[in-house]
């Protein structure tokens, strides 16, 4: 059978990788699709490719429309590998193909598959016929790569936006109006989080450049093909740049034995009692990608480690330090736990999370595990930081 043409003559030949569960870290549950497209005008032109060791298949999705050595054109809209592995391929397949890329993405190509590709480059603005339509490249540099860019094709009203408005998300439905709305969302909430969120003060900038572009659909290179929620997704993305905070408190802890998971319930019970929704996530069974992606609204988050060897456990050390990376905006914080002979993890968290870009707060700690009075405090600490939320709000 023919892939599946998203709109007259315009094909989705990509991948559907439905079993890799981890994506350079971020955890996949979903799987993955690398997504590429293939419009068939006057001439061939081949809109990004997948990763590498999917070559084959893809070669033979292509195949099934049209002789790979007939493509005139391919768009390299980024160059991380799970869009640009299978370029050497084409490459040679397609000897005449002419790769359209920005600067950066020349250099970047070159640094990773050596001065193979007949390569032009392009800026903002810069047009291309295809015969009957044409295309317009929309540079979004560092969102998230400096070479990242997207490509509109003026005549059928579609942006193909890389890895903007994608989702780490498998269906056999390849539409938006086809699958569960809440998973959808969620997928591109957790997307945004762990990709994007690095570089949230640029998606203003981006979504300006795409202001006023009719859309009938935004086709990313990650998850299903927006048509019908195109409005949607992009208020999301408008209000996930700017940083948006509900009430939710997130509670993310590691424990040894049981005195910081103690400490968590206590506060979770303050925190609620307060009428806000509190989520508790510890980390040896909740990925990290999973806690980044609820705290891309909350309101605030307490991180909770027992001290071990004089500082915190490793695994809260792997949270933080990928927070430390993300920057995911100034909410509230505070860290909590337990010690036996001497303290560290307090610390140790406090001064990742001021790295991190957090709103630091005053703390909570006792000693081995919460005796009856110190279980109160601990609930009060809860209630009280709750109600900052709701305040800062
Ligand atoms: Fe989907 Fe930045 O690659």
């Amino acid at each position: 059978m023919k892939p599946l043409a998203i709109a007259e003559n315009i094909y989705d030949v990509g991948i559907i990788d439905w079993t890799t569960r981890d994506f350079h870290g971020y955890v996949t549950p979903r799987g993955v699709t690398y997504n590429s497209y293939l419009i068939v005008d006057e001439k061939i032109c081949l809109i990004d490719a997948v990763k590498a060791p999917f070559t084959d298949e893809y070669i033979k999705n292509i195949s099934k429309v049209v002789d790979p050595a007939d493509i005139d054109y391919v768009i390299v809209n980024h160059v991380e590998p799970d869009h640009s592995g299978a370029l050497p391929k084409l490459a040679e397949l397609a000897p005449n193909a002419v790769f359209f890329i920005t600067p950066q993405g020349k250099n970047e190509a070159i640094q990773h598959y050596g001065d193979i590709f007949n390569f032009v480059t392009v800026k903002e603005g810069d047009v291309l016929s295809l015969g009957k339509r044409e295309l317009q490249f929309l540079p979004l540099p560092m969102l998230h790569w400096p070479d990242s860019m997207s490509t509109y094709l003026k005549e059928d009203q579609i942006l193909f936006s890389n890895d903007a408005f994608g989702q780490h998300y498998c269906t056999s439905n390849r539409f938006d109006d086809q699958i569960d709305e809440s998973i959808l969302f969620f997928e591109a909430q957790k997307y945004f989080a762990n990709i994007l969120s690095p570089y949230a003060k640029l998606v203003e900038k981006a979504l300006q450049k795409i202001e006023g572009l009719p859309l009938k659909m935004i086709a990313p290179s990650h998850g299903a093909i927006w048509r019908s929620h195109i409005e949607k997704i992009v208020s999301q993305y408008s209000k996930w740049g700017v940083g948006v905070k509900n009430d939710t408190l997130i509670i993310a802890y590691e424990t040894m034995w049981g005195g910081t998971e103690n400490v968590a319930r206590s506060i979770l019970t303050g925190a609620a009692s307060a009428g806000i929704p509190v989520k508790l996530f510890r980390l040896n069974s909740t990925d990290n990608s999973h806690i980044v992606a609820e705290l891309l609204e909350a309101g605030g988050v307490l991180f909770g480690s027992p001290t071990l060897n004089y500082g915190m456990m490793p695994a809260m050390g792997g949270l933080l330090t990928y927070l430390k990376g993300l920057k995911p905006g100034k909410k509230l914080a505070a860290a909590f736990g337990t010690y036996g002979w001497s303290g560290g993890a307090q610390k140790d968290m406090e001064e990742f999370l001021a790295k991190a870009g957090f709103d630091l707060q005053p703390g909570f700690n006792c000693k081995w595990k919460p005796q009856s009075g110190e279980t109160g405090e601990a609930e009060k600490f809860g209630y009280e930081f709750a109600m900052k939320i709701k305040e800062n709000k």
